[in-house]
């Protein structure tokens, strides 16, 4: 509205200054653009909008200027067609199984150390809605092939690299085994993040990020993304419009900005995950390693062929050696670089004990099936120097 002295100060306080329409620039970085609602020239512009024939904004929960931007980047990123956003990583691991099919009745086949919350989803609430959950060692080819001949699922659940063993998945073998019995590959690539890997290049169906991690990578946003086909966008597009577990557009700004720095900040996260894993192997206190960068690691090998020589991700994880919580708890709270948040994939280095925090949700049975003993420490490497690292590492488990 134009500053209309004839109109009250009431009404000039509630439209005064606002929709101004853009002349003849562009701002260099995506606004956040908070509007609830959007106005067209007519109602027969606002229909066709509503109707899909013409490219616009009607409303928040549909679409978000700033979230598509968001949505765009990604979809670059991963090499995909389209992607669509959340509130957060859980909220597009649900999308995505309910977007590929799960329902009451269907079953889903998974890997069994996916991260805490995904495994209770599966077991807990999906299982008590009638979906059957089936989890598997993704490791072995064989064991999935039966359990997917077995049970016929919708879908196969898988995370590039495991959370916290970090075990690799074959994604281009797993992809021709669910292809060949009818259901789709969901990727959670989390850890790998698109810059080690795509996994819709190699035969996957959606690629989910929780964008919380190494896409935003500065500890101060939540977030979640499906990367997909166009065809499989507009079934999450819909559902999303139902079930509203959108990105809101001050969450798509920071992540859209934090991803610009991935390919600088991923690289020396990666280098001082590869310093710290082999320096911990040597380690009298430390009885087991587990990064794919090692060439002991079983999936060493598979981690070569598939990421191409970027690397072999920033998180790591290892055993103290006849250690419990107790004595996992004394080693954190000695650490004073790496901080023990319940997080990864930031700029910080990071120490969480799975047992009591990512992996909480499981029974202590659940946790021995799935191999995550109560020794097991995990580390998500910043960029912080790689010498004051293991300083800090060093001086902590001269402490126990
Ligand atoms: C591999 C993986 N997937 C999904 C999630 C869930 O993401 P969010 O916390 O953004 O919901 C996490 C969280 O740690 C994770 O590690």
């Amino acid at each position: 509205m134009k500053n209309n002295s004839s109109r009250s100060f009431q009404t000039r306080a509630v439209h005064s200054g606002e929709r101004v329409k853009a002349v003849d620039y562009t701002p260099v970085t995506t606004p956040i653009s908070t509007a609830v609602g959007y106005l067209y020239e007519s109602m027969d512009d606002m229909d066709a909008v509503f109707a899909g024939s013409k490219q616009g904004y009607v409303y928040v929960r549909y679409s978000n200027p700033t979230v598509t931007a968001f949505e765009a980047a990604i979809a670059s990123l991963e090499g995909a067609e389209a992607a669509q956003a959340y509130s957060s990583g859980m909220a597009a691991i649900h999308a995505a199984l309910l977007g590929c099919g799960v329902k009451a009745g269907a079953t889903v086949v998974a890997a069994m150390d996916v991260y805490g919350a995904t495994f209770t989803m599966l077991r807990g609430l999906l299982t008590t809605l009638g979906v059957n959950a089936r989890l598997v060692n993704v490791s072995d080819l064989g064991e999935v092939e039966s359990a997917i001949k077995e049970t016929k699922p919708v879908c196969l659940l898988v995370e590039t690299i495991s959370n916290p063993l970090l075990k690799v998945a074959d994604v281009p073998a797993l992809a021709s085994l669910t292809h060949i019995y009818g259901a789709s590959l969901l990727v959670d690539n989390t850890f790998a993040s698109p810059y080690l890997f795509n996994p819709l290049s190699h035969g996957a169906d959606y690629t989910i990020h929780s964008a919380t991690k190494y896409i935003s990578g500065h500890g101060d946003v939540l977030a979640g993304v499906v990367a997909t086909s166009a065809a499989n966008k507009k079934v999450l597009f819909e559902l999303n419009k139902l079930v509203g577990g959108v990105l809101g557009p001050f969450e798509a700004y920071l992540a859209l900005r934090g991803l610009k720095t991935l390919p600088l900040r991923i690289p020396q996260q990666f280098r001082n995950a590869q310093q710290v894993a082999e320096w911990l192997q040597k380690h009298s206190r430390v009885k087991k390693v587990n990064y794919p960068g090692l060439a002991d690691h079983p999936g060493h090998a598979l981690a070569e062929r598939l990421f191409g020589g970027r690397g072999y991700g920033g998180v790591l994880s290892f055993e103290l050696d006849g250690a419990g919580k107790a004595q996992v708890y004394r080693f954190m709270e000695a650490l004073t670089i790496i901080l023990p948040a319940t997080t990864l994939g930031d700029i910080y280095s990071l120490v969480l004990h799975p047992a009591t925090s990512s992996h909480r949700s499981l029974t202590s049975e659940e946790r021995a099936l799935v191999g995550i003993p109560d020794g097991l420490v995990r580390l998500s490497m910043g960029i912080e120097s790689p010498d004051d690292i293991l300083s800090d590492l060093e001086a902590a488990l001269a402490t126990i």
